[in-house]
């Protein structure tokens, strides 16, 4: 198992204790429950934030979320994550596939991410189909609906425990 030894990693001054995790939700996400539910769903955007919490709580994770439909918002979140998040699970919505910013502050800060997705963007219209996060991320979980952000939470907290990011 690979050490992460203080100063040598961004997330260094963390609470080695409890894992933190951010979850960002991109453009659009907010109207999830109205939102073509026929490929979102119905659960809301507020009951699978609280899923989540609950879901961290019992992982000894702390999971704080957010959403914006803007770049820059997005952007700035993912930068101020580096002194305060173990990792990162995203779901850029349309961004995954028209924003290098986004792939590039993920890349910048060095954060373990996990890209999620409701629906399965492979089996939909062809500009869904590339993402510019896949190629930097530590993994992707599409199309599973809500379900896709508790896998990749779990998903997430197994893996960041793999890189001692806590102490046991
Ligand atoms: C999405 C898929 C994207 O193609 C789309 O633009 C979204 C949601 C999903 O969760 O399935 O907004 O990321």
């Amino acid at each position: 198992m690979m050490e992460i030894v203080g100063g040598t990693s961004p997330q260094a001054n963390l609470d080695r204790n409890k894992l933190s995790v951010l979850v960002l939700h991109g453009p659009n996400l907010n109207l999830l429950g109205l939102r073509e539910p026929g490929i979102y769903g119905v659960s809301t955007l507020a009951s699978i934030d609280r899923q989540l919490v609950e879901l961290g709580q019992s992982l000894n994770t702390a999971v704080s979320c957010l959403q914006s439909n803007h770049e820059g918002v997005l952007v700035d979140a993912i930068h101020d994550a580096r002194d305060r998040h173990h990792g990162i699970v995203v779901n850029a919505g349309a961004y995954t596939h028209t924003s290098i910013a986004l792939r590039d502050a993920i890349a910048a800060v060095q954060i373990p991410t996990v890209e999620v997705h409701l629906s399965n963007i492979y089996k939909r219209e062809h500009f869904r189909h590339h993402s510019y996060l896949a190629s930097i991320v530590v993994g992707q979980i599409s199309g599973f609906g809500a379900n896709s952000y508790y896998l990749g939470l779990q998903a997430l907290v197994t893996h960041l425990d793999g890189l001692g990011m806590i102490s046991l």
